[in-house]
């Protein structure tokens, strides 16, 4: 299959192209676009044969559910059963935005987009090119993130080129994301409403709207056995090729480990890779250091956590070593993201 890939500037974009895009989804086929979190895969919501085509193209797990993306509160009316009251306040102070909610589906939803489960992933994105694709493909992109299953979800178009060119229909190259990581997925199935995947908003940020919200358990024992509630979170995901171990601890003790596992490595003929800090990087002599951001913004480290990942598969390392990033907004979000590309390998100094 060609894949077209159309490249526009996210606030001034192509609407010849956004309607070229909307019939592809309308007809069946697959299109890949922006958001303010990462890429998404996007195919027609209530077509069960797209979601096998998403499926298919990802080499994803059939039974793991997509997030259905639309544009307008009337559009959640028909692929849900009811709107618990704390989800219509959520909705109303973050969406359009990073946070998705499970509900009761509806009949119209088929089960090949929901991994035959009769509950219901819905977000509302917050990217002008993806809420224009949304009305142009008939208001219901189901959209996994726009990877090879298992790789690091893409935070630029050349991600979900080096992925998925041959296997898609298009590609839509609004530039880089703002967020860098998926967004939050809650759910209010239990008495208090359970956080399933964390992202850019915080528990803090939910509870300021609606009280007390958890934190699935299977989330935080991440190596316990305890089955997490959002079927993808089970997967390992986002590994390197190489093998990557996070340091956590004071700055000091973090530094002075990665150098000395560093040393070690290189020292038996491996080549070594650290993923440090603008603050930081000067404190390791040795292997191929890379800058993810810096401390004063955490922000940046959201941001170019699948991109690093990503660059460390082009070069020639067999071992990674990645400081801890425990920041006080997102830590939680980029921590579950960089533990499990290190298959919660950690060490406490
Ligand atoms: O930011 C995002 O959410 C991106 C962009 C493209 O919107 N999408 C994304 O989709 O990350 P995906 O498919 O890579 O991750 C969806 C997650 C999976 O872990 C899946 O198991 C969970 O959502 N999920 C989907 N439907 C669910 C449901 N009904 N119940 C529980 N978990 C669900
Ligand atoms: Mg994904």
């Amino acid at each position: 299959m060609k894949t077209k890939v159309i490249r526009m500037k996210p606030g001034d974009f192509d609407r010849e192209a956004v309607q070229e895009a909307g019939r592809i989804i309308r007809e069946g086929g697959l299109v890949a676009f922006p958001t303010e979190t990462v890429y998404g895969l996007g195919g027609n919501a209530l077509d069960e044969l797209a979601a096998q085509k998403i499926y298919h193209a990802k080499g994803r797990p059939s039974d793991n559910p997509l997030i259905i993306h639309i544009a307008d509160m009337d559009s959640l009316e028909k692929i849900v059963t009811e709107i618990p009251e704390k989800a219509r306040l959520l909705a109303d102070a973050y969406w359009p935005g990073p946070l998705t909610m499970i509900f009761p589906k509806s009949d119209i939803v088929p089960c090949g987009t929901t991994g035959g489960m009769d509950t219901v992933a819905v977000r509302m994105p917050d990217h002008p090119l993806a809420l224009a694709l949304i009305r142009a493909g008939g208001g219901y992109i189901a959209a996994p993130s726009a990877n090879t299953s298992g790789r690091p979800s893409p935070t630029r178009s050349e991600h979900v080129e080096e992925d998925l060119t041959g296997k898609i229909d298009m590609i839509l190259d609004g530039g880089p994301v703002g967020i860098g990581l998926e967004s939050t997925i809650i759910d209010f199935a239990e008495d208090i409403p359970t956080i399933l995947r964390p992202g850019y908003i915080n528990r803090q940020m939910l509870e300021d709207i609606i009280g007390p919200v958890e934190i699935d358990r299977g989330l935080i024992a991440a190596d316990s056995g305890i089955r997490p509630k959002a079927p993808g979170m089970k997967y390992r995901h986002y590994a390197p090729n190489a093998e990557l171990v996070v340091v956590e601890g004071a700055q000091e003790n973090v530094q002075e480990k990665i150098r000395e596992l560093a040393e070690e490595k290189i020292r038996q003929g491996y080549q070594v890779g650290i993923i440090a800090t603008d603050e930081s990087s000067d404190a390791y002599p040795l292997g191929l250091v890379k800058k993810i951001g810096t401390r004063k913004n955490e922000e940046s480290i959201a941001l170019h956590l699948f991109g690093i990942l990503r660059e460390f598969d082009d070069c020639e390392v067999s071992f990674i070593y990645s400081e801890a990033f425990n920041t006080p907004r997102m830590g939680q979000a980029i921590m579950n993201r960089l533990l499990k590309a290190a298959g919660q390998q950690k060490i406490q100094v």
